[in-house]
This record gives C-alpha cells, sequence and structure tokens, in this order.
C-alpha cells in the first residue's frame, strides 16, 4: 500500500531543499553576475607574460567583440525578428564574443551594445581574455559559455589563476593546477553552440571531435583541441597530419624553464581578421593550418563510364571539415577536365569574376531549415539542419564526376580544395559589395592524366 506523502515528512524536505538547491544553482549559472572591477585586464597579465600576450594580441579571441563580420552578423541577424525565441537566439551572440562585458553586466544582449555603444567597458572590447580563461572554474554544461568563474578581486587582489602546472608560483596570483584546463571540453564550452531555444546545433566542433578518433582511451592517438591548437606556431602547424613537436620555454618573464609552453596563436582557419589588425604572422600560420588539414585523390578507373572520382580526406583536422560556422563558411571542391586539345569538358566549382560560385558547385557546408524544410540564412530561425555534408576527422568523402556527351580517351583532371572563410556573396551582403574580397586558399591540390 502506498503511504501519502506528507508535506511534513522529513524525505520531502530534503527534496525541496535539494530542488530548490539545484534552482538556485543552475538558474544562477544563466544569470551569473560579476563585478566588472573583479576583472584584470589583459595589458597587466602581459607586463609578466610578454610572450603568451603576444601570442594572443590580434588572435580571433583577442578580436572575438570588435570582429566586422561577426558584428555586421549580429545586427542583421536581430532586424526585422519579432517571434520571442528567434529574438531570445539573436540576442545572445555577446556571451561568447565578449565574455567579460556580459558577465560583469553589459552587453547582456546584443541590441544593448548596437544602441549604446559607448557604455561597453574597454576591457569588454578585448574579447576572449587572460583572466576570463584563467578564472574559470569548470562549466554547468559544454555548450553555450555555460562557465563557472571564480574572477578575483581586481588588481590588489587578482585571486587564483589556473593553469597546467602543479607546482607554479607567483608574486602577483595565486596558481593552481586546473584539471579541466587541460581538456578539450575548456574549450567545448564555447565552441559547441546550440540554438539558446530550439536546440538546434549551430556550430559542433566539441561534439564532432569528442565523437571522433581523436578523442581515443589510447593515449598514443588521443589528442586534445590544446594538443593542436596550442602547439601551434609559426612554422609548426600542428596539425593531425604533422609533428606537434614540444614548444619548450618559461611561461613568465623569469619563470622557470619547461618543456612545453601551451601557445596562444588560437588560430584556425581566417587568415582575414588578424591581417586587418596588420598581424600577418597569424593569417600566415592560418593558411599553414589549412595547407596541412586535407589530401586530394582522384580516381580514374571509371573513365569508361565517362565517370571521375574526387576523393577529399581529412587528414589534420580534429573535427569535421570545415567546423565551426559551417553554414557560413566556404569550402569547395573546383575541378576541370579537359582533352587532349585543351579543350574543357567539364568545369565545377570555379569562381566568376566577382568570386560567385556558379549553381551546382560541390560546397561543404550545413544548411539550416525553418522546421518546415525551408532553407533558413538566419541562424535566429534554425529550427533543423536541412543538410551536413562535411569530412569527418581521419574520414574522406567521394565525389563522383560526370562528364557530359561522349567519353574521351585521354583527359587530364585538376582538382583543388579551396577554402574561404565566408561565401562572397554573404561579404558582400553584410558589408556591401566591393568592401571587402575575402581571400582564397588552396588546401590541397590534385591532378592527373587519364588515358584509356
Ligand atoms: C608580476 C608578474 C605576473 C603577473 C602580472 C601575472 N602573472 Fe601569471 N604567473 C607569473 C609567474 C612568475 C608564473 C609562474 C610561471 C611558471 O610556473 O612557470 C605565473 C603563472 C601563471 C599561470 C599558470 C598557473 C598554473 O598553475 O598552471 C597562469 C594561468 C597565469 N599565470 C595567468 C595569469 C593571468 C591571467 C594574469 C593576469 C590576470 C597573470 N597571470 C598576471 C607572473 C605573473
Ligand atoms: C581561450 C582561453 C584562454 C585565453 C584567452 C588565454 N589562455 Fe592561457 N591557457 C589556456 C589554457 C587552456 C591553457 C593550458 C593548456 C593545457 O594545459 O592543455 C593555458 C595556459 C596558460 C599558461 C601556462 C603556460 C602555458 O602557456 O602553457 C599561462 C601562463 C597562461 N595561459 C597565461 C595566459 C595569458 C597571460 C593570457 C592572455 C594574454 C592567456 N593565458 C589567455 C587558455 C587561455
Ligand atoms: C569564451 C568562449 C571561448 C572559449 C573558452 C574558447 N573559444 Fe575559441 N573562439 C571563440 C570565439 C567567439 C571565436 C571567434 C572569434 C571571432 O568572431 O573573431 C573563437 C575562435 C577560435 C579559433 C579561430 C577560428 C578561425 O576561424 O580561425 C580557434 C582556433 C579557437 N577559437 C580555438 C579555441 C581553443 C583551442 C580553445 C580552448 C583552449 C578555445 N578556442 C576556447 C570562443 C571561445
Ligand atoms: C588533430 C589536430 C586538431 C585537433 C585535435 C583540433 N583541431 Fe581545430 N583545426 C585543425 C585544423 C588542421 C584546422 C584547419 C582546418 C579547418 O579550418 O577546419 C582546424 C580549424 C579549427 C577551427 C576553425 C574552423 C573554421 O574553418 O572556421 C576552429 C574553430 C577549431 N579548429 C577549433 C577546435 C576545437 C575547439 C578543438 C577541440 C574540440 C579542435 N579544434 C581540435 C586541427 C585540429
Ligand atoms: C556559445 C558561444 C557562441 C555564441 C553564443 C555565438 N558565437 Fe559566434 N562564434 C563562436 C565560436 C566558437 C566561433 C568560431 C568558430 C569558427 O571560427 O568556425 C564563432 C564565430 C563567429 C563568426 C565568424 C567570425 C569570423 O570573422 O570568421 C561570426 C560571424 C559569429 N560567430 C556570429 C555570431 C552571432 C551573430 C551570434 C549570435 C546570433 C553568435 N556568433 C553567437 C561562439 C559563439
Amino acid at each position: 500500500m502506498k503511504k501519502p506523502i506528507s508535506i511534513k515528512s522529513p524525505a520531502t524536505i530534503v527534496i525541496a531543499l535539494c530542488l530548490a538547491y539545484f534552482l538556485a544553482t543552475f538558474s544562477c549559472s544563466k544569470v551569473q553576475h560579476f563585478e566588472l572591477s573583479r576583472f584584470v585586464g589583459p595589458d597587466t597579465c602581459g607586463g609578466c607574460h610578454g610572450e603568451i600576450y603576444e601570442q594572443w594580441k590580434n588572435s580571433m579571441h583577442n578580436l572575438a567583440h570588435v570582429d566586422g563580420l561577426y558584428r555586421a552578423a549580429a545586427f542583421h541577424y536581430l532586424q526585422g525578428l519579432t517571434n520571442a525565441d528567434e529574438l531570445a537566439e539573436a540576442e545572445s551572440c555577446v556571451k561568447c564574443h565578449t565574455p567579460v562585458g556580459f558577465f560583469s553586466g553589459f552587453p547582456r544582449k546584443v541590441s544593448q551594445e548596437r544602441d549604446n555603444p559607448e557604455k561597453i567597458p574597454e576591457i569588454g572590447k578585448r574579447g576572449i581574455q587572460c583572466d576570463f580563461c584563467h578564472s574559470v572554474t569548470g562549466a554547468y554544461a559544454i555548450y553555450n559559455c555555460q562557465f563557472k568563474l571564480d574572477p578575483g578581486h581586481g588588481e590588489a587582489n587578482p585571486g587564483t589563476k589556473r593553469g597546467p602546472f602543479k607546482d607554479s608560483e607567483s608574486d602577483f596570483h595565486k596558481s593552481e593546477f586546473s584539471e579541466f584546463h587541460t581538456s578539450s571540453e575548456m574549450c567545448g564550452v564555447c565552441h559547441d553552440v546550440r540554438h539558446t531555444v530550439f536546440g538546434t546545433k549551430l556550430e559542433n566542433t566539441y561534439g564532432e571531435w569528442s565523437k571522433g578518433p581523436y578523442n581515443s582511451t589510447d593515449p598514443a592517438k588521443r589528442v586534445t583541441c590544446q594538443g593542436c591548437h596550442m602547439y601551434h606556431r609559426p612554422g609548426v602547424p600542428a596539425t593531425g597530419s604533422t609533428p606537434r613537436p614540444k614548444n619548450p620555454g618559461a611561461a613568465a618573464d623569469g619563470g622557470p624553464r619547461r618543456e612545453h609552453i601551451y601557445t596562444h596563436y588560437f588560430v584556425g582557419g581566417n587568415r582575414t581578421l588578424p591581417s586587418m589588425h596588420g598581424d600577418t604572422v597569424k593569417s600566415k600560420m592560418a593558411e599553414e593550418r589549412l595547407k596541412h588539414a586535407a589530401e586530394l585523390v582522384i580516381d580514374g578507373s571509371k573513365l569508361r563510364e565517362g565517370k571521375i572520382v574526387v576523393t577529399v580526406k581529412n587528414t589534420g583536422a580534429g573535427h569535421y571539415l570545415p567546423t565551426g560556422l559551417t553554414d557560413v563558411r566556404q569550402m569547395w571542391l573546383e575541378v576541370v577536365v579537359k582533352d587532349p586539345s585543351g579543350k574543357t569538358l567539364l568545369s565545377s566549382g570555379v569562381a566568376d569574376r566577382q568570386g560567385y560560385l556558379p549553381a551546382g558547385s560541390i560546397v561543404f557546408n550545413t544548411v539550416f531549415g525553418d522546421g518546415k524544410g525551408n532553407r533558413v540564412d538566419n541562424i535566429a530561425k534554425a529550427r533543423e539542419v536541412l543538410r551536413d555534408r562535411r569530412v569527418p576527422p581521419l574520414g574522406s568523402l567521394e565525389e563522383i564526376y560526370t562528364l557530359p556527351g561522349r567519353a574521351s580517351a585521354s583527359v587530364t583532371v585538376k582538382a583543388r580544395l579551396l577554402y574561404m572563410s565566408a561565401s562572397q556573396e554573404l561579404v558582400d551582403k553584410l558589408l556591401g559589395t566591393g568592401k571587402l574580397r575575402l581571400p582564397v586558399t588552396v588546401m590541397a591540390e590534385a591532378g592527373k592524366k587519364i588515358t584509356l
């Protein structure tokens, strides 16, 4: 027989208290607030961590908030929205793009920074910075910037900075070993973006990594985000297909010599943004990185049937190729097939003078939908993933090209895998035609003469 649960029973009280505690903690995680004065600016950290500061300066993390493409996209997405769920998403960008601003109270929403730019604190404009990452103690969930934070109390009492060392000492701050900082989850809290209401996976880099071969239990095969990206330095792309040698040195001016210092360039595929801020080192590094991510293989064995098969292999990235903002990034195959007289038999993915791709080009990307099968370009409206065709880590994708007309006895095939941070159409739409021409990076190329 069931006993009726009395409101006064100790079990109910315990459950009620647990629930209250859980709700308080959970809702705190959503509306955490830390006084701005608690954060120490990056220039202060740079005073002792000079080398790390120079690496981080003009990185995508440093520029996350002033990034013109981000700002244009954020303000553009907000236009004309009336649905509350869509608005909630469009307002949410600031938590990752200016985390110090967000957690200290301004801007909490995109519209606030659009309408009152003068109120954005200077430190908020410095993007994803030293004292934000090194005040992290863990996370409530590994997506949408749900960090647990414990910043200090300004320069007079900067509190504890967490990092990879167990024996680190500084006169300025307390130091503490943090396993979290050595894990991919530290990156995943931001590099996994879900629609705040619909839950649609908008960016899934961490998820891709965690389900992929680099998240291996075998220490010889396991590579974290840091294992590639924080080994990267000029001349050392440190990808899955290149060596990732240690970077010996000191973490602070006058600090002890250590066998590896994690680098802070945070370079992915973006060449444009750092170079717009005068940093050619990072744009060169991005190019080097992209050139060590993939391989192309041309298979001519089906020429008799009039078919050419081009395989794209992801040899270097720890996640899908491309990853992150895959509705915006443009990674595509350019394939040109000619007969012995030089006549073009097939041409696919050849951009026009404006930099626009012809219809039917093979682009590896994600397309979002409105829940009824119609394409949407505004992520605030993304209720579903309509299409996701990208190359998995250490995996490959095949594209079959069919030659028109009768098969030629001999052909030459040229294939290139090309990358742009965004399609030129989108850049022209957001910034105005002729304002910015994005560079095209050749990630891989292959050529073959095939004779029957
Ligand atoms: C007065 C100099 C000084 C300043 C200013 C300073 N640090 Fe340090 N920091 C050090 C020294 C010295 C070490 C020890 C280096 C070592 O152990 O190799 C250190 C170590 C660290 C570590 C490693 C901790 C660990 O246990 O792994 C982190 C992270 C760190 N600092 C972050 C910061 C941040 C963030 C700031 C700015 C808020 C900052 N530091 C400002 C001198 C300084
Ligand atoms: C996006 C987050 C992030 C930002 C921004 C960041 N760091 Fe780090 N930092 C890390 C992580 C993660 C590690 C440890 C990596 C590991 O152990 O795998 C680290 C390591 C360190 C260390 C230990 C030495 C080393 O490099 O291995 C110091 C010191 C440090 N950071 C200082 C700084 C300073 C100073 C800045 C600003 C100029 C900064 N960090 C910006 C995430 C960040
Ligand atoms: C607070 C949120 C946050 C954290 C934590 C974070 N990132 Fe980022 N990261 C971003 C944002 C936002 C951008 C894009 C900035 C922009 O728009 O310019 C970015 C950009 C990057 C890029 C450059 C991408 C490109 O297109 O070139 C790389 C690489 C990167 N992050 C790696 C990491 C790694 C590795 C870690 C963990 C050590 C990490 N991030 C932690 C938010 C974060
Ligand atoms: C095995 C090495 C490796 C590992 C592990 C790895 N990456 Fe990458 N990453 C790459 C390479 C190579 C590229 C350049 C190709 C590209 O843009 O996808 C890249 C690109 C990126 C970009 C830019 C993507 C774009 O085109 O806009 C981001 C952001 C990024 N990585 C974040 C991460 C995060 C976060 C993790 C961990 C969850 C991680 N990476 C793990 C090798 C790696
Ligand atoms: C949970 C964290 C998070 C949120 C929220 C977020 N972003 Fe980002 N954003 C990122 C990360 C991580 C990257 C880097 C990914 C990459 O390079 O592929 C990024 C990159 C971008 C870029 C590319 C910048 C460049 O120069 O290449 C744009 C544009 C952007 N975000 C716009 C937005 C807009 C608009 C919103 C709000 C609707 C938003 N983001 C919300 C984490 C976030």
